[in-house]
């Protein structure tokens, strides 16, 4: 098989294997915390968000794969089920979300650095994701801000949790 992308890339790539499954870890708290406290429904978008989150995980190892890149699956760190309130969780998320966009620009960065058009390209989608992602995060978090009963906001999650 050919290796089509920089050795640059291909570690900055296997690193982020770890931090997309640590982003899945964080989800999954959060995901216990909602349905901890009877939030179903914010618990399933959670719980799909951290789905998506091993998915992009998969996708960077399929990209690896396909580009005859060896490597090891990192360790798992914990993740805590324990937040505060609504807004805690939330908050989380973003600060997440926003840690792994600057990662990927990063990357995209550390590609057009290397001439590699072709991890270039593959970023491309995980920096539009990421976009979409932010945008998710920021319109749950205006929702909690609201200081909408959680309980009547579920009916509202349908528009939010539609990937
Ligand atoms: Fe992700
Ligand atoms: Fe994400």
């Amino acid at each position: 098989m050919p290796r089509m992308i920089s050795d640059r890339l291909a570690d900055m790539l296997t690193h982020q294997i770890q931090s997309e499954l640590t982003a899945h870890m964080n989800y999954y708290g959060i995901a216990v915390w909602f349905r901890r406290n009877s939030l179903d429904r914010w618990a399933r978008l959670f719980m799909n968000q951290s789905v998506e989150e091993a998915q992009h995980a998969a996708k960077i190892m399929a990209f690896l794969d396909d580009n005859d890149v060896a490597y090891d699956l990192p360790a798992l760190t914990g993740a805590s089920t324990q937040y505060p309130d609504a807004a805690a969780c939330v908050r989380s998320a973003i600060e997440s979300e926003s840690r792994v966009s600057g990662e990927f620009r990063a990357m995209a960065k550390a590609a057009l650095e290397e001439c590699d058009a072709t991890a270039h390209h593959f970023l491309q989608w995980f920096i539009e994701e990421q976009v979409e992602e932010e945008a998710k995060m920021a319109k749950l978090s205006d929702l909690v801000a609201s200081g909408i009963n959680l309980f009547q906001a579920e009916a509202l999650l349908d528009s939010f949790d539609t990937d």
